[in-house]
């Protein structure tokens, strides 16, 4: 028989949508296993302390404004040097703690350093100014926020979609409304997750000030684990990369640090990528760059429109890059032919899942921008302790339902409302899981018609009386998610030939 969870007290890693779900149906459920989801806070808490440690400096996710944007354009030199780049162990690498941090410095009675250790944490939003959402409206949200009229608008140039700023604000109204505030320590990270003896976990976070690093401990019955997968950048191996860098030929940035748009102005630009960040930032390129270049590996599978998009008239089209001739200035692609002179080179190529604070327990399979998260049952639970759990693994256009149904789940399984099967089992789920779609990160994707899969499988462990996050909105799922590429597919062309300004897509009413 499966022993009963006796969780009190939750550390959430993360205060993006991931890690404000999880908050969030904490405090909607009663230690009877009863949602109140939909009505009031729960009377009888099942849980008494909640903590949500988030590394910057407001919360939201990628969707919180940077105040500071501090990740540099593209990995530095020595990293490239190592020719290990690709490996978000050395480009992210886990800090290493001050000696003598004990569980006696707690969060009244930090360790103080007075010093401020330059890390390459890369916690910057990838969340550029000109960006809009490219799921509408209606499923860009938790199902517990508002379906905002004005958003329904169709004269609105970005129609269906919302600005990015639109989007924040739709996150800081539920921090408010909720009075969520309290349970968020923010410029705090977490540097390790370690469990101790006594069978409790141990959270070590760092708060960060101008020229100090205050270090403490604390444990907690469980761990929630919603630090996104969209910052550190997955930076391709390629020959020649390293010393093409030094010799500073051209400019080379990844997505994630780009800002402006008029870096692009005249310019002979390359993108590398042939994915979402691809179009969204050829749109914007094409019209100001001199000449555009796109080098693409592989056909694009998610928005079927994309694929002709970054192909259309005046890109010109190259295959995966082979090696960078820093002699000649020149890059050499897989069919032998060279382009030479690119004033910028701009590295679409997609992000890492990566937990250097807890490696002993989730793993990365093959680090790329295509990897999967090993260890997950039903894309939440651990497998080898289910007192750790995840949101936002998932890849999916609907990802605030499966955001919110990971985090309901979580709430059920740990107020005791259906156990888990066997351990067995779940090792199965995920072999099984994993002959269906490969070793690889389409084992995280969930499309639109397999959200309901998603939903189904873990609603068992829903709270009771929760209410399933999709059911009001999932009559116009088909609707809407045609309505967006007709509408991403045309904004794409009308960016990029000059019918529509950018100014226009980002003043909208
Ligand atoms: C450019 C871009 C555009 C996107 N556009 C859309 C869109 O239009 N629609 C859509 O639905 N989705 C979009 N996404 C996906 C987006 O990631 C999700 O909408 C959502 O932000 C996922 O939420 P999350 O909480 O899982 O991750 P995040 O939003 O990444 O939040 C994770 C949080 O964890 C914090 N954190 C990480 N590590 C630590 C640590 N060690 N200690 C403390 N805090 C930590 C981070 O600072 C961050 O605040 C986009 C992604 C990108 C990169
Ligand atoms: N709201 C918006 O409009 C918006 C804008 C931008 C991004 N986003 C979101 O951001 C997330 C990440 O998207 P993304 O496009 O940045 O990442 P991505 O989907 O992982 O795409 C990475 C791309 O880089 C390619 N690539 C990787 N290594 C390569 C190499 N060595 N040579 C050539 N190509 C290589 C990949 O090819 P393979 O397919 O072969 O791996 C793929 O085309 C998505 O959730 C997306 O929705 C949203």
């Amino acid at each position: 028989m499966t022993k009963k969870f006796n969780i009190k007290s939750i550390a959430v890693i993360g205060g993006g949508p991931g890690g404000l779900a999880a908050l969030y149906e904490f405090l909607y459920t009663n230690k009877d296993g009863s949602s109140t989801v939909g009505k009031e806070k729960a009377a009888n808490p099942a849980f008494e302390k909640i903590v949500v440690f988030e590394q910057k400096n407001n919360a939201g996710g990628i969707w919180a404004s940077d105040v500071e944007h501090s990740d540099p354009l593209f990995p530095p030199q020595e990293f490239l040097d190592s020719e290990r780049y690709n490996d978000p162990d050395v480009i992210h690498p886990e800090i290493e703690q001050p000696s003598g941090l004990t569980l006696e410095n707690s969060y009244d009675s930090p360790l103080v350093l007075n010093e401020n250790r330059q890390a390459f944490e890369w916690s910057s939003s990838g969340v550029y100014a000109d960006l809009f959402t490219n799921i509408p409206t209606r499923f860009t949200r938790f199902s517990y926020l508002p379906d905002e009229e004005k958003y329904h608008d169709d004269s609105r140039v970005i129609y269906p979609f919302l600005t990015h700023q639109e989007l924040s604000q739709r996150l800081y109204d539920l921090i408010e409304r909720e009075n969520l505030s309290r349970y968020i320590r923010t410029n705090t990270r977490v540097e390790k997750v370690q469990k101790n003896e006594e069978g409790q976990w141990v959270i070590t976070a760092k708060i960060k000030e101008q020229s100090k690093e205050y270090w403490y401990q604390e444990e907690f019955d469980a761990v929630v684990v919603a630090n996104g997968h969209y910052t550190v950048p997955n930076i391709p191996r390629i020959e020649g990369l390293a010393e093409y860098h030094r010799a500073n030929h051209s400019l080379l940035i990844h997505a994630k640090s780009y800002s402006d748009r008029n870096i692009f102005k005249d310019k002979k630009v390359l993108v590398v990528g042939n994915s979402i960040s691809s179009a969204n930032l050829l749109q914007y390129i094409f019209p100001l760059a001199r000449e555009t270049y796109l080098s693409k590996r592989s056909h694009h599978i998610v928005f079927p429109w994309i694929e002709t998009a970054t192909q259309s008239e005046g890109i010109k089209v190259k295959p995966a890059i082979k090696r960078f001739i820093p002699e000649t200035k020149e890059v050499e692609f897989t069919d032998s032919t060279t382009v030479k002179d690119f004033d910028v080179i701009l590295f679409t190529t997609g992000y890492h899942y990566h937990y250097p604070f807890l490696k002993d327990i989730l793993g990365v399979v093959e680090p790329s921008n295509l990897s999967r998260v090993s260890g997950l049952y039903l894309n939440t639970f651990s497998i080898k302790d289910p007192t750790l759990a995840v949101t936002g693994v998932a890849i999916s256009h609907l990802n605030f339902h499966t955001i919110e149904t990971s985090a309901a789940a979580i709430a059920g399984l740990w107020s005791n409302v259906k156990a888990l099967p066997p351990k067995e089992e779940l090792h199965t789920w995920e072999e099984d899981h994993k002959k269906e779609t490969g070793d690889n990160l389409l084992f995280h994707f969930y499309p639109p018609e397999k959200v309901r899969v998603f939903i189904n499988e873990l609603s068992p462990y829903f709270p009771q009386g929760r209410s399933d996050p999709l059911s009001k909105d999932e009559q116009y799922l088909v609707k809407d998610m045609d309505l967006a590429n007709a509408r991403l597919e045309k904004l794409f062309y009308d960016l990029k030939d000059g019918r529509v300004s950018v100014t226009d897509t980002v003043n909208v009413k």
